[in-house]
C-alpha cells in the first residue's frame, strides 16, 4: 500500500524544486502564450463520460494553460504522479484496502455510487456494508417517494411541506450544496431547511418557518453523539412534542441518517426510521450515503441517482485514464506546484453560477479537514506544506469585494473558474447569461495577462501622474484554472463533485498524509486519547473536548480554573460576559 513517504524525499520533488528556483522569475504567461500558438491545445483536457452515462448531458473542460507551467514543470509534476505511484494507490482506494491508516478503515465514498459491480468484477467490494449499500438506496427510494408524492402523513393526516436537517459538517454541508446547486431540479412546495449551528437561533428561526403537523426533522449524524446535532435534535423534538404531545407521534415526523442503531432507538427514533450508513464513508464524503436523504426529498430519487451516476462516471475515469488525460490528477498536480514551490498559502474556487454558491463552503470541509495536516500515514512531521486554505464565492459577486488583491493585491491566488455553458434560467434572452460569461472568460485572461505599464500610459494619457499610472498596472502572471460544462445537472453536478474528491486524494497520496483520518499530534493523545476512539479530526477535536470542560464550568463560574490568564477568567470577572 503507497503512502506515508515525506514527499521532500522524491526525485521528482527535489527536481520540481531546481526547476522552481530556476524559471519562477522567468516564466511569463504572456510570453508562454506568444511562443506558442498551440498552448491551449497542449493544456487542456476534454472528459466526456463512456458507455451508459453518454446520454448525460455531462462534459468537463479544463483548461490548465494559464499555468506558470512549461512542459519540463508539467512532465516533471506527472513524474512525481509517477514516482508516487498514484496509480497504484488509486487501486488501493478502490479495491476497499484500509487506506483510512490511523482508525483502519477503508475508504469507501465510491461504493456509494458504484452502479458497475454486478455488470464488472473489477468494480466488486467486498468490505462488510458493501451489500446494503442498495437496499438503503431502495429504502431512500421509497420514503422520498412517500413524503414527495404526499403519501406520508403527519400527526394529524397532513402532509409533509417543511423538512429539516439537523446535522453539522459532513452532515450538513453536502446536502445544504447540493439542494442549493439543484434547486431547478427541486420540488418547490417542499420547503428545506438545515440547522446545524449550536446556536439557539439556528433552530429557533427555522421553527418559526415550520408547522409541527407538516413538518419532518431528519436527524443526520454519522456517530449520533455530535454535541450540535443531538442537542438541536432534543431541542426539535421538544418544540415538536409541545404541541403533538404524544411521544408515538414522533414516528411520522422524525428519521435519522446514522452508522449509530443504538444511540438513534435511544433517542426515540424507530429502527424502521433510520437510514443506515457505514464506519467506511467519511462524514464529509457522506453526501452520497444516507446523509444524501434531504436531497432525494427536494430533487426527486431519480436525480439523487443521477447525481451518484455522475459521480461514478467520475470514478471511472479517475480510475483508468492515463495520469497526463486524468482531470483530478492534473488538478492536484497544479495545485501542488503553487502550493509547495510559490508558497501560495490558498486556493479560490470561484463558480459562475449563482446555484453553486455554497461550491466553495462545501469543500472548505472537504479539501482543509481531509489535507490539514502536519504529520504524514507513518508519524514524520512534514517539511513542506500540505493542505491549502480553500475558499470562495459565487461571480459576479466577488469581482466587487475581494478580486482586487486577487489582481494587484501582493499574494499569489491559485484560482479555479467554473462555468456552465447554458444557463438554467435564461431570462431576455440569455443576456443575463453572457454578460456572466464575459466576466467567467475576462477574469482569467486579465489575471494571467494584466496590463503592462506601457499600455497604461497609452491609456491614461502623457499627463498622468506617475503614481496615477503605477497603480493601474496590472502585473498579470496570475493562474487559474477554466472548467467549463454544459449545464449543471444532478449528473454534471455528481461529477465535478467527485473530481475534486479525487484532487483531493492524489494531492493527500502525494504529501503522504492520511486524508481520511487524524494526524494525532502526540501531546494530544496523551492527553485526550480517552476522546478521540470514534473520531476521525484530531484538529476539530480537541476544540470539541476543551470545550465540554468548559461547559461544566459555566455552569458555576466560581469553579472556572485551571486555564490560562486569558482564556474565560477575565470574562467571567466582567458581569457583562456571564452566561445566562
Ligand atoms: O467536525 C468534525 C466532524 O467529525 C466532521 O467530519 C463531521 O462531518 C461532523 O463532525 C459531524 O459528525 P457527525 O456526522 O458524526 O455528527
Amino acid at each position: 500500500m503507497a503512502g506515508g513517504k515525506l514527499a521532500s524525499n522524491y526525485s521528482a520533488w527535489k527536481k520540481l524544486q531546481t526547476l522552481y528556483d530556476s524559471t519562477h522569475k522567468s516564466l511569463n504567461l504572456r510570453e508562454l502564450f506568444d511562443s506558442d500558438p498551440k498552448r491551449f491545445e497542449k493544456y487542456h483536457r476534454i472528459w466526456t463520460p463512456s458507455s451508459d452515462s453518454s446520454k448525460q448531458n455531462t462534459s468537463i473542460l479544463l483548461d490548465f494553460s494559464k499555468n506558470l507551467i512549461n512542459e519540463q514543470i508539467f512532465e516533471t509534476l506527472l513524474e512525481l504522479a509517477r514516482e508516487v505511484d498514484i496509480p497504484s494507490a488509486t487501486e488501493d482506494l478502490f479495491t476497499g484496502k484500509h487506506i483510512n491508516t490511523s482508525e483502519d478503515r477503508a475508504v469507501l465514498h465510491i461504493a456509494l455510487r458504484n452502479f458497475s459491480a454486478q455488470s464488472d468484477p473489477k468494480w466488486a467490494i467486498s468490505e462488510p456494508g458493501v451489500d446494503e449499500v442498495h437496499p438503503v438506496l431502495e429504502h431512500i427510494h421509497h420514503f422520498s417517494d412517500a413524503v414527495r408524492s404526499g403519501e406520508w402523513k403527519g400527526y394529524t393526516g397532513k402532509s409533509i411541506k417543511s423538512i429539516v436537517n439537523i446535522g453539522i459538517g459532513g452532515s450538513d454541508l453536502g446536502p445544504v450544496m447540493v439542494t442549493e446547486a439543484l434547486k431547478a431540479y427541486s420540488k418547490r412546495d417542499l420547503n428545506a431547511h438545515f440547522v446545524s449551528n449550536i446556536d439557539g437561533t439556528h433552530l429557533a428561526e427555522t421553527l418559526l418557518k415550520c408547522d409541527p403537523e407538516t413538518t419532518l426533522f431528519i436527524v443526520a449524524s454519522k456517530t449520533f453523539t455530535t454535541q450540535e446535532t443531538i442537542t438541536n435534535a432534543e431541542s426539535a423534538r421538544a418544540w415538536f412534542l409541545s404541541h403533538a404531545h404524544d411521544r408515538s407521534h414522533i414516528a411520522r415526523h422524525f428519521v435519522a441518517l446514522s452508522t449509530n442503531t443504538k444511540a438513534v432507538t435511544e433517542f426515540g427514533i424507530a429502527k424502521e426510521n433510520m437510514f443506515q450508513f457505514w464506519d467506511w464513508v467519511g462524514g464529509r464524503y457522506s453526501l452520497w450515503s444516507a446523509i444524501g436523504l434531504s436531497i432525494a426529498l427536494v430533487i426527486g430519487y431519480e436525480n439523487f441517482e443521477s447525481l451518484l451516476n455522475g459521480a461514478h462516471a467520475m470514478d471511472k475515469h479517475f480510475r483508468t485514464a492515463p495520469l497526463e488525460q486524468n482531470l483530478p490528477v492534473i488538478l492536484a498536480l497544479v495545485g501542488i506546484w503553487y502550493n509547495d514551490f510559490y508558497g501560495s498559502q490558498t486556493h479560490a474556487l470561484l463558480p459562475y453560477d449563482q446555484y453553486l454558491n455554497k461550491f466553495a463552503d462545501y469543500f472548505q470541509q472537504g479539501d482543509m479537514e481531509s489535507n490539514g495536516k502536519f504529520v504524514t500515514k507513518d508519524g514524520h512531521r512534514v517539511d513542506y506544506q500540505t493542505g491549502p486554505i480553500i475558499w470562495g464565492a459565487a461571480g459576479t459577486n466577488g469581482q466587487h469585494s475581494f478580486y482586487q488583491l486577487v489582481h494587484q493585491g501582493t499574494k499569489l491566488i491559485p484560482a479555479d473558474f467554473l462555468a456552465p455553458a447554458t444557463s438554467l434560467n435564461p431570462i431576455e434572452s440569455s443576456k443575463h447569461h453572457r454578460i456572466l460569461l464575459s466576466n467567467f472568460f475576462a477574469q482569467p485572461e486579465a489575471l494571467a495577462f494584466g496590463k503592462t505599464e506601457d499600455e497604461v500610459r497609452k491609456e491614461v494619457g502623457a499627463n498622468a501622474t506617475e503614481a496615477l499610472v503605477k497603480s493601474k498596472v496590472f502585473e498579470g502572471n496570475r493562474p487559474s484554472n477554466s472548467i467549463m460544462f454544459p449545464v449543471v445537472t444532478p449528473h454534471l453536478l455528481g461529477a465535478l463533485i467527485a473530481m475534486y474528491e479525487h484532487k483531493i486524494f492524489v494531492q493527500g497520496t502525494i504529501w503522504g498524509i492520511n486524508s481520511f483520518g487524524e494526524a494525532l499530534p502526540p501531546i494530544i493523545s496523551y492527553k485526550y486519547s480517552h476522546a478521540f476512539k470514534i473520531l476521525d479530526q484530531m484538529g476539530v477535536e480537541l476544540g470539541k473536548v476543551l470545550a465540554k470542560n468548559i461547559l461544566k464550568q459555566l455552569g458555576s463560574p466560581g469553579d472556572v480554573k485551571g486555564h490560562d490568564s486569558s482564556s474565560i477568567s477575565p470574562f467571567i470577572e466582567h458581569s457583562v460576559m456571564l452566561p445566562h
